[in-house]
């Protein structure tokens, strides 16, 4: 399962504030990465302009929609079994309920997904929901329904997404959808499109607008962040054909980062995802530049090995990922860096996997997320290479290199041992109500007593002790930035 987002969000069902004279209800939940949870607060904000209000009971939806991943089989799988126990709510409880899937699978499976699931009504790619009023139309007339047309322009620049199972402190702001990468592995290209930047402007509206409304932390979201290109509209391979004046007022990813950063300089800023091949060092240095920049860069490798980077159309060598990384530390040298690892690519000998376990013993990560590869239809590794890893392969070498990153986040943990290190509260620590969680700048949780601090605080916190990913502490008064 994708763990960009908390583990525990994964399936939570989604509320919001209920709106006065809002008669239908919804239930919403989403998987996968955090576009896709994005996505659901732009749905719940067309939702909710339709009459619905959310409800967290199955048994009282008048409508469930699941937003979904096709990353990997298993969130494939996952998916089906929801639907399942949707089926068996539908039947034993609540025969009026209608379900629509959202997403990557939808835009996957198409049509294919009335077929074969007949509990499904209504199928809405990733770029077809402000269709979501008409298709709805068409569901309450008893027909189903699907738009998965994918889209060269839509951006949902003007949708305010309303903020679902929000801590009020903590925000996702969408800044580019879909991918031109085509990672011979990776399904996003064919599911969610050809890629878009969204007016500049309409990204610090929201900006503004989160912190007017007591948010401290915003994370500029998008599949490949550092292709952010905006000169008007338009792809980005078209920019080629731009006017002057059009090239000359453009804003790439460091401008905007920037932008972002002036706009709110108390706010919390932080980005997802860089590929190592687009990642630039005026990104780097911009984030030098701004001390609200967060110093953490989630930067997937992959693989250490080169044939295999290539296999997988990574346009990069893992010389060039080596000085990109020295390249950081210098501008940065507290930067912390994480990864995604797929472990048993076709092809991948031993050699290829000790390229990949020297590359993490040289970074170091501050923590990673590593996966076994999962042949992909129509991608294309799916179509032209053969799955040929042992199941029994791959999970002995993701064991290893998983056990290798823990011993790493260890390691980066203990060097915020006995300093102060600023934390922005998040909410009531998980194994303690008397205890905060937050995180410093470089993404690490940190857990300590309340006392008289609040959640959205940015406080100052003594390090005492730690696990391998959490730091233990006290807190010793308000950082600056409060
Ligand atoms: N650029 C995206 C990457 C999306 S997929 C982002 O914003 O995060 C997230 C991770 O899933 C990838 O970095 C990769 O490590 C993993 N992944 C993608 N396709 C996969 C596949 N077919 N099998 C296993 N892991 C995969
Ligand atoms: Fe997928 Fe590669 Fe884009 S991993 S999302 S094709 S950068």
């Amino acid at each position: 399962m994708e763990k960009i987002i908390d583990e525990n969000k994964q399936g939570e069902s989604l509320v919001l504030e209920q709106k006065e004279g809002n008669k239908r209800k919804l239930f919403i939940e989403s998987y996968g990465c955090a576009m896709n949870f994005s996505d659901s607060e732009i749905v719940a904000s067309i939702m909710t302009d339709q009459g619905f209000n959310t409800t967290q009971k199955l048994e009282d939806a008048d409508l469930v929609l699941v937003n979904t991943c096709s990353i990997r089989d298993k969130a494939e799988q996952t998916i089906r079994k929801r639907l399942e126990k949707y089926n068996a709510v539908k039947r034993d409880h609540n025969p009026k309920m209608k379900v629509g899937v959202l997403g990557c699978m939808a835009e996957r499976l198409k049509t294919k997904f009335l077929e074969e699931e007949k509990i499904v009504d209504l199928v809405v790619g990733p770029d077809a929901y402000k269709d979501l009023p008409n298709l709805l139309a068409e569901v309450d007339e008893g027909r189903d329904a699907i738009n998965v047309i994918l889209s060269k322009e839509e951006t949902y620049g003007d949708i305010s997404p309303v903020r679902l199972n929000s801590n009020g402190v903590t925000a996702f702001v969408s800044i580019t959808r879909g991918c031109d990468n085509m990672c011979t592995f990776c399904v996003v290209p064919f599911t969610r499109g050809r890629e878009r930047s969204r007016d500049p402007q309409s990204i610090l509206e929201e900006v503004n607008d989160l912190w007017n409304r007591g948010y401290k932390e915003i994370t500029l979201l998008g599949q490949n962040v550092d292709s952010y290109l905006w000169y008007g509209g338009g792809l980005k391979k078209d920019f080629v054909k731009a006017s002057e004046m059009q090239k000359a007022t453009s804003v790439n990813f460091s401008k905007l980062l920037e932008l972002c950063a002036k706009a709110q300089p108390k706010m919390r800023i932080r980005f997802s995802t860089s590929n190592p091949q687009d990642l630039t060092l005026d990104v780097v240095k911009t984030m030098a530049k701004y001390e609200n920049i967060c110093n953490h860069i989630h930067l997937p490798v992959q693989s250490g090995s080169n044939r295999i980077l290539k296999a997988m159309n990574r346009l990069h060598t893992r010389e060039e990922y080596f000085e990109l990384i020295d390249n950081i530390r210098h501008i940065i040298p507290d930067c912390a860096i994480s990864q995604d690892m797929i472990i048993g690519f076709p092809t991948e000998t031993e050699e290829d996997f000790q390229d990949t376990v020297s590359l993490m013993e040289y970074v170091k990560y501050h923590f990673g997320y590593m996966f076994t590869y999962s042949e992909r239809p129509g991608t294309m590794a799916g179509r032209n290479m053969e799955d040929d890893i042992p199941e029994a392969t791959k999970k002995r070498r993701l064991a290893e290199i998983v056990e290798l990153q823990q011993k790493h986040s260890a390691i980066r943990t203990k060097e915020h041992l006995n300093t102060i290190v600023e934390v922005l509260i998040e909410k009531t620590s998980k194994k303690s109500d008397t205890h905060w969680s937050g995180r410093t700048p470089q993404n690490t949780v940190v857990v300590f007593p309340k006392a008289r601090y609040k959640i959205g605080d940015f406080v100052n916190v003594k390090t005492t002790d730690c696990t391998s990913a959490t730091l233990i502490g006290d807190a010793v008064g308000y950082s600056k930035n409060n």
